[in-house]
């Protein structure tokens, strides 16, 4: 049986998945933003941060979302941005597919990651996505345009968001430009950790 298309994200309180500028994120309210998942075992043991970590909830559903997927659609502008920033063995350990203009060969990391670019639209890359995951799950993993392209087009089953106790009053808003006439959205679940709260909505037509 064919996986869901889901996305998974934190979200400032006010709407934001990013700051303005790539190069912000390092900073402050990036920071603020991905607190709940840097202290988590399974995070840090994904990203060889070295070992130890929290337990719990929070950690749980961090290995839940790598675990469902068996592989992950991303925009070129997550991609530049991971580039610099993922270690050698990139932390997906599955096909990704970036979609993008730029033509350049498969780049393949140790640890089962390969990053292929696909030039010919987003359809095209979750088809290639949902071939490579076969019973699992296809991951949307960002950022906000390559997100918003595929809940516009009816793409997207499921998403869940890590809304985090953060103001960002600018930078890339999640939901900008979303066809709100179109979509639908039910709440499936509600969980608050002591840092986050976790939401998750099944997409329908409307
Ligand atoms: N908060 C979170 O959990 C979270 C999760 C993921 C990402 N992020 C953040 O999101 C930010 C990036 O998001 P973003 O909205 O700026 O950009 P993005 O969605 O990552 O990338 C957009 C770019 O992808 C390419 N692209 C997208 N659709 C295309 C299509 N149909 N055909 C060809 N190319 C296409 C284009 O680049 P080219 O024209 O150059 O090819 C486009 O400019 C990063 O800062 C990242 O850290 C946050």
């Amino acid at each position: 049986m064919a996986g869901k298309v889901f996305f998974s994200v934190s979200m400032s309180l006010d709407g934001f998945i990013a700051p303005d500028s790539p190069g912000d994120l390092m900073g402050q309210q990036w920071m603020e933003l991905q607190q709940w998942i840097f202290p988590q075992r399974f995070f840090r043991e994904n990203l060889k941060l070295g070992e130890g970590g929290e337990e719990g909830r929070d950690n749980d559903i961090a290995r839940e979302t790598f675990e469902r997927t068996g592989a992950s659609v991303m925009g070129k502008r997550m991609f530049d941005a991971g580039e610099q920033m993922w270690p050698e063995e990139a932390p997906f350990h599955t096909p990704v597919f970036v979609v993008t203009h730029t033509e350049r060969d498969p780049w393949e990391r140790p640890g089962g990651t390969t990053f292929h670019f696909v030039n010919d639209g987003i359809e095209s890359a979750l088809d290639r996505a949902r071939e490579a995951a076969g019973d699992r799950d296809v991951r949307i993993a960002g950022g906000g345009a390559t997100i918003l392209e595929y809940v516009n087009a009816g793409l997207v089953d499921e998403f869940s968001i890590a809304l985090s106790p953060v103001l960002f009053g600018s930078g890339i808003r999640l939901f900008e430009g979303v066809d709100a006439g179109r979509v639908a959205l039910e709440q499936i679940r509600a969980e608050p950790s002591p840092r986050v709260t976790h939401v998750t909505y099944a997409v329908r037509e409307r």
